[in-house]
């Protein structure tokens, strides 16, 4: 699940894509729509790209799927070895998955898998963040601080442990902005002290949290410090960058920004940049070694893990990426872009925040900028911005409840890493156009 609604014209109301192009999709009615936000941050290098479609349909030609768990492929193998280059040489395995839920799940149970195969049974407990989203199936869902997607489900989810959200505009209270990483790092640590390390198998977390807070980064230092507080209490560390990583930040991985290496990481979005779904669980090579000392398999993985065409569209959209240099362009374009939407949206009070990093911005809408009271739930005030940007030709990506109680507001930008300067001048302007019909009607 990304958007746990409808943006823009409601379920039963929704327009009928036909056709996508570069930036850009078209309605059965030839209306023209900005892909603002890669839909839910997934769209890496737009749509209807040629040079994928040709890769696809060449892998197609060839053969749809090899069955994973009884043979190997060209795909597969390049595709390994592409995310594996990018990712460094901390990491050794992949498990291939078709869904960002998955790569999650596979995960945790890979953390699982390894504190068993090391004897070390007690470790089978998780701590995760508030204000995060890992996931729709049982156990993502069940480590997701999100109560809006979990309320129907509670009493069947695991029972997780969860330490404050690492938000700079919203720290936890009695943490002060140049001591918040430190405070942060020390509550998770006091938090494996108090359950005992010998029952703590992973520390999951997202290093910039998406829908769930309307992109959070970490504040500075503090991906180091609870690095650290994993590695004093053999608690395995599991960045979920199924958002925001695969270049979206920036960098391939997203915590690279931070210098640091996960224990486990999942990408998912933008690897194959929605062409075919298609998302990895990437770990370090000795946690793999152990597993496969034990048991002689990761005891993870489904009938489609490795989908030769899957696989075929992730290796296409990665050279790609390298080809053109893309990551680099998000990086120096995203800046730009985060300044441009700040300058753009000064004019109005209820803009609180402009964040983000490369082409992950988030936009947050307050009631009251300096006590940064939200607006209340009923307004639904993110979902409004998002109709408008519909109406306006523009989708961008309204996300909800970051500030508790089902309040907060905020709208993330996720522009294609090859969208133009000149659309992301659009995206800026159409997007500005969208608070503007939201917040002053009568002017609009
Ligand atoms: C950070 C994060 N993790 C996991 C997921 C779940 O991915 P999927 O919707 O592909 O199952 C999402 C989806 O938005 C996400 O943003």
């Amino acid at each position: 699940m990304s958007a746990p609604r409808a943006v823009g014209f409601g379920i039963e109301n929704m327009p009928r894509m036909v056709r996508g192009e570069g930036s850009y999709l078209y309605d059965d009615t030839g209306r023209r729509y900005l892909d603002g936000s890669g839909g839910p941050a997934a769209f890496s290098i737009g749509h209807g790209n040629r040079e994928v479609n040709a890769a696809i349909s060449a892998q197609l030609g060839r053969i749809a799927c090899a069955y994973r768990y009884l043979s190997t492929s060209d795909a597969l193998e390049e595709l390994t070895a592409c995310i594996l280059g990018a990712c460094g040489p901390e990491f050794g395995h992949i498990v291939f998955t078709s869904s960002g839920s998955e790569s999650v799940e596979s995960a945790m149970k890979l953390a699982l898998q390894y504190w068993y195969a090391r004897g070390m049974r007690g470790k089978t407990r998780f701590i995760a963040r508030e204000r995060s989203y890992h996931g729709n199936t049982l156990g993502a869902l069940s480590v997701s601080g999100f109560a809006e997607r979990r309320r129907p489900f509670e009493g069947s989810l695991l029972d997780v442990s969860f330490v404050s959200a690492a938000s700079e505009y919203r720290p936890p209270a009695g943490a002060g902005p140049a001591d918040l990483a430190a405070f942060l790092a020390d509550e998770l640590d006091s938090k494996i002290r108090a359950i005992g390390p010998e029952r703590i198998a992973a520390f999951i977390f997202e290093p910039v949290v998406g829908a769930a807070g309307g992109v959070v980064p970490a504040p500075p230092g503090y991906a180091e410090a609870v690095r650290a507080v994993c590695d004093r209490h053999e608690v395995l560390m599991l960045a979920d960058e199924v958002m925001c990583g695969a270049g979206r930040c920036g960098t391939w991985r997203a915590l690279e920004h931070d210098g640091v290496a996960p224990d486990i990481m999942m990408v998912a979005k933008g690897l194959a940049g929605g062409y075919i779904p298609l998302a990895a669980t990437i770990f370090r090579a000795d946690l793999g070694r152990v597993m496969l000392d034990a048991h002689g398999a990761f005891m993870t993985g489904h009938t489609y893990s490795g989908h030769t065409a899957a696989c075929a569209a992730g290796l296409a959209v990665q050279r790609l990426m390298q080809r053109d240099g893309l990551i680099a362009r998000v990086r120096t374009r995203g800046g730009p872009l985060k300044a441009a939407l700040a300058q753009s949206l000064a004019r109005f009070d209820e803009v609180g925040d402009v964040r983000g990093r490369g082409f992950l911005i988030g936009v947050e809408f307050v009631r009251d900028r300096a006590s940064k009271e939200p607006f209340p739930a009923a307004r639904a005030l993110s979902y409004d911005v998002g109709r408008h940007a519909f109406e306006g030709g523009l989708i961008c990506y309204p996300c909800a409840g970051n500030a508790g109680n089902s309040t907060g507001d905020t709208v993330i930008i996720a522009p294609p890493f090859n969208a133009s300067d000149a659309e992301l001048e659009e995206l800026v302007a159409k997007f500005t156009a969208a608070v503007e019909g939201t917040l002053r009607p009568t002017s609009a």
